[in-house]
């Protein structure tokens, strides 16, 4: 496993090695929901990728940059028995030169929910984003249903941008009790910690009101809520039962619907959603 921090250098070691190449962004503080993204990588692609960077402009003025967790050495000794051929760990400076100034702005899918309450935050991503596919030219990159809207910014830039690369989405990993793994689930107190599952408990009841037939979105909505305000550690900041291409509110829902919430539990902010799909969706893939 080659740890590199400059461009030239990734550059050279991608250009000696020969067909798929698969690319897992992260910004670190690696958990299961990463390496499970890099299994998938392996299993897909001869030669497998991994970003580790806290990407600055990803992150508003009040948000929690200073405190990220990093640890590469821990993230460095996850990897390295993953079978990951190239790792990449650049600086701030290297990624945003002085005198940096072309962005990446996705707009109408990147505007609501994440967006409104991030401002910014989306042009960092799809910017960061468009450079690593660009330094990398990965054949397929790895992103996770977590970030469900990411997602969909990314899916959009790369058929607007066309970058010939897959987009390949892997499902969300949980703990047994139902709370998305993420890096954020650190900054919890015991206590926060034993109240967060209540995402996932607001999100299975409009799962489950949409398995009886719930077509309304408000209905959705409105499930969600219920769950959330029995929980009085739990702040929702929004609730969303979107389309998940567009992200737009559904008032009826046809086909498919991602249901996404984001609720403040203390000072942590967590995100969690569920694509939801009628069952007859599910027999004809099988
Ligand atoms: P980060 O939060 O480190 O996440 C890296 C990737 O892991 C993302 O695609 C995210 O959706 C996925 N991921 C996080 N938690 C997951 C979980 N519980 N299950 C499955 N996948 C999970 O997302 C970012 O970094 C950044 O925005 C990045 C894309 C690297 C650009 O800076």
């Amino acid at each position: 496993m080659d740890t590199v921090v400059d461009i030239e250098g990734l550059r050279r070691i991608r250009a000696s090695l020969a067909g798929s190449f698969g690319l897992v962004p992260t910004m670190g503080a690696l958990h299961e929901g990463h390496l499970a993204l890099v299994r998938r990588a392996r299993e897909e692609c001869a030669h497998v990728g991994v970003s580790i960077f806290v990407n600055p402009a990803q992150f508003g003025p009040n948000e929690d940059l200073r405190c990220y967790p990093r640890d590469l050495e821990r993230d460095l000794r996850l990897l390295a028995p993953l079978g990951v051929d190239l790792v990449w760990t650049p600086d701030p400076a290297t990624v945003y030169p002085t005198d940096f100034q072309t962005w990446i702005s996705v707009e109408d899918v990147a505007q609501p929910l994440e967006g409104i309450r991030r401002p910014g935050h989306f042009r960092g991503v799809a910017t960061v984003v468009a450079k690593l596919f660009n330094i990398f030219t990965p054949t397929k990159a790895y992103f996770g249903q977590k970030d469900a809207q990411q997602v969909a910014v990314i899916r959009r830039m790369v058929v607007d941008l066309n970058f010939p690369i897959e987009i390949i989405v892997c499902p969300t990993v949980r703990e047994p009790d139902g709370l998305a793994l993420s890096s954020r689930n650190a900054y919890l107190s015991a206590e926060e910690r034993q109240a967060a599952p209540v995402l996932f408990r607001a999100l299975a009841a409009a799962g489950a009101a949409f398995a009886v037939g719930e077509r309304d979105g408000e209905a959705l909505r409105a499930a969600m809520n219920a769950v959330l305000s029995a929980e009085p550690r739990a702040q929702a900041d929004y609730v969303s039962a979107a389309d998940p291409a567009s992200m737009r509110e559904l008032d009826r829902i046809g086909d498919s619907v991602l249901v996404s919430l984001a609720v403040r539990i203390g000072r942590t902010r967590l995100i969690d959603n569920l694509l939801l799909f009628p069952e007859a969706h599910h027999a004809a893939c099988d």
